[in-house]
């Protein structure tokens, strides 16, 4: 079983609607997944309801319960644990980032989005963590100064998982019905975009499980 954990101070920049769609693409390629909702919004939480799909359960789980609920999960069939996390620091993304194999940093191109990616970086080093950004709400139509600006940022900070990820009415429709870019339409450039991240993201775990400390590497 392996475990990622959304993490970031920053509120927006797509933790739920990645969380959500990433667990489908998974479940998708073959993956038991289980949701963990952190988050007093419960976004998460709600989608999973509106989803109604007992092969991707959601859970809420406080920091203090989430080592057990780990140890329970890992004697299951569960292959694969995303957690969801509020945005600001709280006991709440304090333990999902302990607990994680790998925690994924999404950041929306802007620079106050860097900032703070930086600043849960500079806590995931410290805390010995594997970490990658992702970077989302790209705009999608051209790859703009600002875009090139923020990955080669995120890149130089300890790796940046691809694709990157555009800004795409699809990842909110996706939200609205409770289901995945790669269910409303699977030929889609979201879909496929979702896709690709989730085997881009498989490698990064594949790697981590071995030993091979690619984030803390590069970092
Ligand atoms: N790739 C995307 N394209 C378009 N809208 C997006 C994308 N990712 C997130 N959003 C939208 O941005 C807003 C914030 O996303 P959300 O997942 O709630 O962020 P967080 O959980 O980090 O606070 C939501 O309204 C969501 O629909
Ligand atoms: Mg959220």
């Amino acid at each position: 079983m392996r475990t990622v954990a959304m993490v970031t101070q920053k509120g927006g920049s797509g933790k739920s609607t990645l969380s959500a769609c990433l667990a489908v693409a998974a479940q998708e390629a073959g993956e038991r997944v289980f949701l963990i909702d952190m988050d007093p919004q419960k976004s998460l939480t709600k989608w999973c309801h509106r989803r109604a799909d007992k092969n991707l359960p959601v859970e809420s789980v406080s920091a203090g319960k989430l080592p057990d609920a780990l140890a329970a999960l890992e004697k299951s069939k569960v292959t694969l644990v995303i957690i969801d996390t509020p945005a600001t620091e709280t006991p709440a993304s304090d333990a999902a980032m302990k607990a994680a194999d790998l925690c994924l940093i999404p950041a929306r191109p802007t620079i106050f989005d860097i900032w703070a990616s930086e600043a849960t970086r500079g806590k995931l080093k410290t805390m010995g963590k594997e970490f990658a950004f992702l970077l989302n709400q790209c705009p999608a139509m051209q790859e703009s100064q600002r875009v090139t600006d923020g990955a080669a940022a995120l890149e130089s900070m300890g790796g940046l998982l691809r694709p990157l990820i555009a800004s795409r009415v699809a990842y909110q429709e996706a939200a609205r019905e409770g289901r995945g870019t790669t269910e409303i339409d699977p030929d889609g450039k979201a879909a496929e975009e979702t896709r690709m991240l989730w085997a881009s993201l498989k490698r990064r775990l594949a790697k981590v499980k071995s030993g091979d400390k690619v984030g803390k590497r590069a970092a």
